[in-house]
């Protein structure tokens, strides 16, 4: 193992759903277990817990770099800026993302000089009730543009359709693989992208 590669990366997950150890919550650790696997050192926030208030589309922060609403995004933003691997999950509500998980998103617009968005991996995952994959288009359509926009790497899209209760997902076996895996695929790259810049 080089030297490089004993300082662990690490994986951030992010949480839009409000139900604790609800699907996407379950989803989100599943990623974390996966990067975990691989030496990662990780951490979970709950955007429910968190007072994240929209966009005011003031552009103050094109002007400053900082955004002026100060809430809880900025010890957010420290936690992303620290991470290599963002696992970002939200559920489908009436086909587009929480309105937690979309304020949380819109607020990238004013933190592009903080946080180096091109660095990291990301991981999205999305519970849902319906069984037809296509009714999650909306969100992971949403999250794939946003990504390739603030060039980042989008590692994989877990979409876990049939999923209605709290905790439902635990037994969708093929939705849960897919998480691990994913988050075995995150780590390593983030691993991969260190051994070509050591200084990072
Ligand atoms: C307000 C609301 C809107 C929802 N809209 C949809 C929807 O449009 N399509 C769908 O398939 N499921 C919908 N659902 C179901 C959730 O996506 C589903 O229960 C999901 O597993 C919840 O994830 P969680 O356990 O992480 O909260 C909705 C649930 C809520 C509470």
């Amino acid at each position: 193992m080089s030297a490089n590669r004993t300082k662990a990366v690490r994986a951030l997950g992010i949480v839009g759903s409000p139900r604790r150890r609800g699907n996407t919550d379950v989803l989100v650790d599943e990623v974390l277990a996966g990067a975990k696997e691989q030496g990662a050192a990780f951490e979970k926030v709950y955007l429910g817990r968190l007072d994240i208030s929209p966009c005011r589309a003031c552009d103050t922060c094109k002007k400053t770099g900082v955004c002026v609403v100060q809430d809880d995004m900025q010890s957010l933003l420290k936690k992303m800026r620290a991470a290599d691997v963002w696992v970002l999950g939200t559920p489908v509500y009436f086909w587009g993302p929480t309105g937690w998980f979309k304020a949380f998103v819109d607020r990238w617009y004013g933190a592009r000089k903080q946080v180096r968005f091109e660095d990291k991996h990301a991981v999205v995952v999305v519970p849902m009730e319906d069984t037809n994959p296509a009714t999650a288009r909306h969100t992971t359509g949403m999250m794939q543009d946003t990504l390739d926009h603030v060039k980042t790497p989008l590692v994989t899209t877990v979409v876990a359709p049939g999923v209605l209760k709290r905790g439902a997902v635990q037994a969708k076996i093929e939705a849960m693989r897919s998480a691990r895996r994913a988050g075995r695929d995150a780590a390593a790259r983030a691993y991969a992208k260190r051994q070509c810049h050591p200084s990072d």
